[in-house]
């Protein structure tokens, strides 16, 4: 190593352990949360707009106002687009709540040998997620006639290893649309990190509150760049609120 290198790398290792012993940078600590915002913030913005020219089945950005039920429309062109209808799917969804997204893509994908697993703590948040308190959204399982419906209740962090070791062989060459709706970070990002080696070319991934800059498009952001996984954006409702994507 050059001399003016290790002379650089001294700087540097002194300026971080100063700062440690001394504490000097906690007079920043009121402004955490604003940096935090504007950082995490930013590199939406920046994503959205790199990304909100590829070609989409559906892309409503900018729209001034939302419809949250329009993710419907997203949902209908995908199944429409990728023949899913009579499809053997693998439907996997991270938060059902009441069920009433695990409902709508069990009416629209009929093939008797499509399975469909609902993944929740049905007890509710684990943790407050902007204006609601950990415990709301608590609806108890969902009682469905079908017998393609599968739910596995607790924390996914407790679920979904068990359910992979059983069913995640059974999940390989067929297409996975993971519907990932649990709206938090923590519950994402470990959802997408256990689910990576099963994913393969043509599933589908879909983030029901995609452009929540400090939850689901953090995971997405750490999954993808941590991974060096390739997600192709196909679908976007509600300015990226609701996006869709395929594994390319
Ligand atoms: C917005 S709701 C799901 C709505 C549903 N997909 C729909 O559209 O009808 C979010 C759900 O995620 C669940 N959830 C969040 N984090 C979780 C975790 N770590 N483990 C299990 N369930 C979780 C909550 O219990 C809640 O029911």
């Amino acid at each position: 190593m050059s001399k003016s290198r290790a002379f650089k790398l001294e700087i540097i290792k002194f300026s971080k352990d100063f700062l440690l012993a001394t504490r000097l940078l906690q007079v920043f600590a009121p402004l955490n949360k604003l940096f935090f915002f504007l950082y995490n913030f930013n590199q939406l913005t920046s994503w959205v707009h790199k990304n909100k020219k590829e070609k989409y089945l559906m892309n409503d950005f900018y729209r001034s106002k939302r419809n949250y039920d329009d993710r419907l429309k997203s949902f209908e062109a995908i199944v429409r687009h990728y023949g899913m209808a009579e499809a053997p799917i693998a439907y996997l969804e991270f938060g059902v709540a009441a069920g009433y997204s695990f409902r709508w893509w069990m009416a629209e994908c009929k093939n008797a040998n499509a399975g469909f697993y609902g993944f929740d703590t049905f007890e509710g948040l684990p943790e407050k997620w902007g204006m609601f308190a950990k415990g709301d959204m608590s609806y108890g399982i969902p009682v469905l006639e079908d017998k393609r419906a599968h739910f596995y209740k607790g924390f996914f962090q407790d679920t979904l290893n068990n359910f992979l070791f059983a069913e995640g062989n059974g999940l390989r060459g067929r297409r996975k649309i993971i519907h990932l709706d649990a709206d938090l970070f923590t519950a994402t990002i470990f959802a997408l990190s256990q689910l990576y080696p099963y994913l393969e070319k043509g599933d589908i991934i879909m983030f029901d509150e995609f452009s929540v800059y400090d939850h689901e498009f953090m995971a997405f952001k750490i999954f993808t760049e941590s991974f060096y996984m390739n997600l192709k954006p196909i679908s976007a409702q509600n300015n990226f609120y609701h996006a869709a994507f395929e594994v390319v």
